[in-house]
């Protein structure tokens, strides 16, 4: 197949104009420079996305949505990225239909992976995966199952091992996938293995069960490498994104069984976080698929808590889950098993909204007999209830409550009010991410999300940066600035727009930038010049940081440490940072 070259990308790009492709989906309004009209990401009536013809990208300062031509098309159509690019290509006369991108730089590791995962394949289907086999249909996963998800099993302590070393593949290259440990044997070892998939459908590590042994690890994962970060990988999203279309909804469970166990009776629009942390990439994820997001954790106390902290990270980007409890129940896979499908169509159909669930959680320990317990937590309901932006919700459980303790609605709407009334004072609309981000931001942060956004406006402040900042301490900012910087390199040039089709496959990164190019909906941002003093401070900001954090590490090994010449050589090297001389 013939390649898709950044340069091709970049010529479609600019010579498509973005506020022509955006007016063939929805109404734009001029207004001063820029184009404004109503968000297709996100549920609203009122214009929050701006469209810039001069910077070519889009941005909505309500949902945060952010990108350029290519990623507008391919998110309001649910095509791939490239998809886009063919489709924007094809109507400037390019034919590229039989091109893909130009490969991936870690075609070669993914290949690993493949032959790997045949491997494993293949085992269970020998004389040695009569067990393992018998386990999973114990478990009522069928064959048809297993070969959809790619289950396989590990035996013995070499077999990988040497099977890829006959492929040419060298013994550093599988430890550095985490298919082989340092001492030469194989990572998993009688273990039934699942591959784990990037959000393309990659696979991409691996995690494996044990069947017929005792060990204190029920599950084996690969360690992280740079295609495997459990934090920003949800089991199943290739999948349920097909499954989806606008208005429809995702499950987010905990365990990859759970969600073969849901695409077992017919439900794939299923996720897994494999684990209880749901984190921000998590949230952000799933908003871009949808705007219903179902939890459905496990139904014990960690599955409860692990709900919660979810709100916590939904809410951050104002999102509003619906709630599923499976009470009696360890997961769903085993509320599936017990009680069927329909019981389970029919926990979705009646998930509880945030407060309902948060209502359930605060009767918990409170006798709502007693005049005080009522009192508290009548007052407890009414705090969370600020925190819902549907009015509709906020009367029926008024309601519910005044009917519940035969008080009346007027009283709980005045305590509601009393209540409610800071955060309208405080909180100015539209409320935007970025704004609500902001203010938890420390300053070394908002120094580093300051710096990339100046980097892709102004090359001048990327030759500063590569320069006098030794380090970006935040992993994601440091990565990005690494990408804005052999971008540079490479094509002596850097506008926002291209660099966002540069990324477009590195799911992390675009996360990353789209937080970072919501300031150009601040005034203060937004200017014509760039202040070289305000970027001076930024990288002072940084330095010191990093600098105080590597001098806090030392003291505390310092103190750690009972060896008098390792303590002198950790003075000496305090010093050095501190800029002391010792005499
Ligand atoms: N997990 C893990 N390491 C462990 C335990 C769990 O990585 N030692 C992850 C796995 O990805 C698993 C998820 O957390 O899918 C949920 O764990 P758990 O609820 O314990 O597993 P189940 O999904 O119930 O798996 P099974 O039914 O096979 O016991
Ligand atoms: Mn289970």
């Amino acid at each position: 197949m013939a390649q898709i070259s950044e340069e091709i990308i970049n010529d479609i790009r600019k010579r498509t104009d973005i506020v022509e492709v955006i007016s063939r989906y929805l109404p734009l309004t001029k207004k001063g420079k820029n184009y404004f009209g109503v968000c297709p990401f996100h549920d609203d009536h009122s214009p929050s996305m701006s469209v810039s013809p001069e910077k070519q990208i889009f941005t909505c300062f309500s949902c945060g949505a952010t990108g350029n031509v290519f990623t507008f098309v391919s998110d309001y159509e649910h095509i791939s990225f490239i998809e886009a690019v063919r489709l924007l290509g094809s109507k400037l006369g390019y034919n590229l239909e039989h091109s893909t991108r130009i490969e991936n730089p870690h075609q070669k590791d993914l290949e690993i992976y493949k032959l790997a995962t045949k491997f494993y394949q293949n085992n269970i289907n020998t004389a040695l995966g009569k067990n393992a086999v018998k386990y999973l249909e114990d478990r009522k996963i069928d064959r048809e199952t297993m070969k959809k998800f790619e289950i396989g099993l590990a035996i013995q302590k070499v077999s990988l091992t040497d099977y890829l070393k006959s492929k040419n593949v060298s013994l550093d290259k599988m430890i550095e996938l985490g298919i082989t440990n340092n001492t030469g044997n194989d990572t998993f070892v009688n273990r039934i293995i699942f591959p784990l998939y990037d959000l393309q459908g990659n696979i991409v590590a691996f995690s494996g069960r044990i069947y017929n042994t005792k060990d204190s690890s029920k599950y084996l994962n690969t360690k992280e490498t740079p295609l495997f970060k459990k934090r920003q990988l949800l089991y199943n999203y290739h999948r349920a994104h097909e499954h989806l279309r606008k208005n429809d909804y995702i499950i987010v469970m905990e365990g990859f069984m759970d969600v073969i166990r849901a695409s077992t009776v017919g439900i794939n629009n299923c996720v897994a976080t494999m684990g209880t942390s749901f984190t921000k990439e998590h949230a952000n994820l799933v908003k871009k698929m949808t705007d219903n997001i179902i939890l459905c954790f496990d139904g014990d106390e960690a599955g409860e808590e692990a709900t919660t902290s979810a709100i916590k990270v939904l809410e951050e980007i104002n999102v509003e889950p619906k709630i599923i409890r499976l009470e009696d129940y360890k997961d769903p896979d085993e509320y599936i098993i017990n009680k069927g499908k329909d019981a389970f169509l029919n926990k979705i159909a009646n998930a509880i909204s945030v407060i309902d669930f948060k209502m359930q959680l605060l009767r918990h320990g409170k006798n709502l007999k007693d005049i005080n317990d009522i009192s508290s937590f009548l007052e407890e309901t009414i705090k969370e209830l600020t925190k819902t932006k549907d009015d509709i919700v906020v009367e029926l459980t008024l309601r519910k409550m005044a009917q519940e303790f035969n008080i009346s609605y007027d009283t709980l709407y005045q305590k509601y009010q009393q209540y409610n009334k800071p955060k309208e004072v405080n909180q100015p609309r539209p409320k935007t991410i970025v704004q609500n981000n902001d203010q938890n931001k420390t300053q070394y942060e908002k120094a580093e999300l300051s710096l990339i956004y100046y980097m892709l406006k102004d090359s001048e402040v990327i030759n500063i940066v590569e320069k006098k900042v030794g380090y970006f301490p935040t992993p994601t900012i440091r990565y990005l600035s690494n990408e804005i910087i052999a971008y540079y390199h490479k094509y002596g040039q850097i506008n926002e727009a291209d660099f966002i089709s540069y990324i477009s496959d590195k799911e992390e990164l675009k996360q990353a930038l789209s937080n970072i190019l919501s300031l150009n909906n601040r005034p203060e941002f937004n200017k014509e010049q760039t202040n070289l003093m305000e970027i001076d401070d930024y990288i002072i900001s940084i330095n010191k940081y990093v600098k105080d954090k590597k001098i806090k590490e030392l003291e505390q090994s310092l103190r750690n440490e009972s060896d008098m010449r390792k303590q002198l050589e950790i003075i000496n090297e305090i010093s050095k940072i501190k800029g002391v001389k010792l005499c």
